[in-house]
């Protein structure tokens, strides 16, 4: 199972980094006006910037999204994004205009993310034009009392039914327990918050332990 970072904040992918866990990043528009200080002074050109920074940090997929509507449009985004390195993944989301992009960048090798998934069908019709990931967001539908981990559960069902090679990236992750449910489906990938992930490492029992332990290693002389 691969372990991404959800986030566009540089400091939180180098600490997620350099735990030695990290296979991926990706981001979204949302996330990436979160680092943005002044958005009245950050240009596309800086976007693409921030892109290239973070391929230099995470040596796996990096998922940048386009921010157009119309096929045309997103295609040429794509490319321009694609070209910044070779980890980009372009991410489109699941409409009609975001399945004819996905379908020309599969045609032309460039790899993608299917995002803003929310149903199996959505997930079926981006394997068939060739997404290489899909991202349910789970989260999301957790939050209006539908079950998002059953989603993921449908999806990798269905991929395995037919073998489709399209990874399945849990999105939208808010707590661990999206994180071992992931793992217990066999979804591919989680991509994970800097907070979920600090989560993950702690257990109240560990520190406790580690507190006795450190008490008791003081009788000895150094
Ligand atoms: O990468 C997109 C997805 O993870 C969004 O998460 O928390 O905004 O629903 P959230």
């Amino acid at each position: 199972m691969k372990f991404f970072i959800d986030t566009a904040n540089l400091e939180e992918i180098r600490s997620a980094a350099e735990l030695g866990v990290l296979d991926g990043v990706t981001t979204n528009p949302s996330l990436i006006a979160k680092i943005v200080g002044d958005p009245s002074n950050f240009t596309y050109n800086d976007f693409k910037r921030h892109i290239a920074r973070i391929c230099e940090i995470v040596d796996g997929p990096v998922s940048a999204e386009v921010t157009s509507l119309g096929a045309e449009e997103m295609i040429a985004e794509g490319e321009d994004l694609a070209a910044l390195h070779e980890n980009v993944v372009v991410k489109c989301p699941l409409t009609l205009d975001g399945l004819k992009a996905i379908r020309h960048f599969s045609s032309k090798g460039i790899r993608t993310n299917a995002t803003l998934v929310f149903s199996p069908n959505q997930a079926l019709l981006a394997a068939k034009a060739g997404a290489d990931f899909v991202s349910p967001f789970v989260g999301r539908l957790d939050d209006i009392s539908t079950d998002g981990m059953a989603l993921v559960e449908q999806i990798v069902t269905m991929y395995d039914n037919y073998g489709f090679m399209t990874e399945v990236i849990v999105a939208s992750v808010r707590h661990p327990q999206h994180v071992v449910a992931s793992a217990l489906m066999g979804a591919d990938i989680a991509t994970i918050p800097y907070a979920v992930i600090k989560q993950l490492v702690t257990h109240p029992l560990t520190d406790a332990g580690l507190r006795k332990f450190m008490e008791d290693a003081s009788v000895m002389k150094k």
